[in-house]
């Protein structure tokens, strides 16, 4: 039934449909000269609103005007005031070193993305770990934190049996715990070369292994180890470090394939050099040669690492499994 609603409804649609014409017409004769750019500003954009307009339309002859205003329903969920995101807390991400450089901004942004977020701690940092948390709670970042040794089995399994009986599930896994002990070869003793295996490679066995049967119980999941481009294409000194950061690639390949038809991915993020005090540890001028060797002129920032990360803890990447995202600033491209 045609009503006033339903008449200024359609002339506020083809009004926006007319001036988004003008607009994609304004944008064919700017970008004449650049088909990429053309193809992918005005050809998505302009599908993009004419799928949005067609669903409208047909929202439209139903009596829902309700459901035309808002198509998608509200979800559970409260807005985070800092970012005006909504927190809609549908899914549980865990986070090893949580609380360190990168970690922290991981947190932040699947935090942004709405998700519940939980990031862990060892024994020695439990002090450090709750004032962190205080800090971010603060700025508006309602982050959980769990006490978990990664080179201990039990430990992550005690871990991930109390987070699967306190939030009911766990989505997201980011293995981001990591430590260096530099020295070449020569000059490392075993504890060095153990330290690193253990904190870097065994953890992602240890925490993996106690979530997955969960996961694969729920039919969903996002594991996203953080390697490193040194363990890409090696580092004078970190024999140890780039073994371990290499082989979680090889471990997320070889997941990969065992849980792609469980609706679970397996990816890993190769950061390059990153401003956090892992880096700052390096001695100045090593770090300004290696800085000077990175074409894009600068250390990364966290977020940046943090950005792929969300990316691909994202429902919608459900096709990206197996890879290997490099984010070095050019350093590596192999
Ligand atoms: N390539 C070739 N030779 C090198 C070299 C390099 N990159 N760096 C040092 N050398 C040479 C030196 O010139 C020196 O030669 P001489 O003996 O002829 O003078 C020799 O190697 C020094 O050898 P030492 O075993 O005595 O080394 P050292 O104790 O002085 O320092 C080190 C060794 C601690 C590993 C130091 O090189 C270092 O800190 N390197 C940086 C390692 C690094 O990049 N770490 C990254 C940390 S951040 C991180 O890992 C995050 C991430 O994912 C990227």
């Amino acid at each position: 039934m045609i009503n006033a609603m339903t008449l200024a409804l359609y002339h506020d649609m083809v009004t926006e449909f007319t001036n988004h014409l003008q607009k994609v017409q304004n944008n064919m004769l700017k970008c004449w000269h650049d088909p990429v750019e053309f193809s992918l500003n005005s050809f998505f954009g302009f599908t993009e609103f004419a799928h949005t307009s067609v669903s409208q339309l047909a929202h439209h002859h139903t009596d829902a005007f309700t459901s035309y205003f808002n198509p998608e329903p509200a979800r559970s969920g409260t807005l985070n005031r800092k970012t005006g995101r909504r927190i809609e807390t549908n899914r549980v991400a865990v986070v090893t070193g949580g609380i360190g450089g990168i970690g922290t901004e991981i947190c932040k942004r699947l935090f942004n993305d709405g998700n519940q977020v939980v990031a862990t701690f060892i024994a020695i940092e439990a002090e450090h770990a709750g004032t962190w948390q205080k800090k971010h709670r603060k700025e508006g970042y309602a982050i959980d934190i769990i006490e978990c040794n990664v080179t201990d089995f039990s430990s992550c399994k005690k871990m991930s049996r109390q987070l699967e009986k306190e939030y009911g599930r766990v989505d997201i896994l980011v293995n981001c715990a990591g430590i260096t002990r530099d020295f070449t070869l020569r000059n490392m003793e075993i504890e060095h070369w153990h330290a690193v295996l253990d904190t870097n490679l065994d953890s992602v066995f240890n925490v993996t292994r106690n979530f997955i049967n969960h996961m694969i119980k729920q039919g969903y999941g996002r594991i996203i180890n953080i390697s490193s481009v040194n363990g890409q294409k090696g580092q004078f000194g970190q024999t140890n470090y780039s073994a371990a950061k290499a082989g979680m690639i090889g471990f997320t390949k070889s997941l990969a394939l065992e849980l792609a038809d469980n609706g679970i991915t397996v990816n890993t993020v190769c950061p390059g050099y990153v401003g956090t005090s892992m880096v700052e540890a390096i001695p100045e001028h090593i770090k300004n040669n290696i800085i000077a060797k990175i074409p894009v002129g600068r250390l990364a920032k966290p977020a940046e690492i943090a950005d792929a990360v969300a990316f691909l803890a994202a429902e919608n990447s459900s096709y990206i499994t197996g890879s290997e995202i490099s984010i070095n600033g050019g350093l590596y491209m192999g």
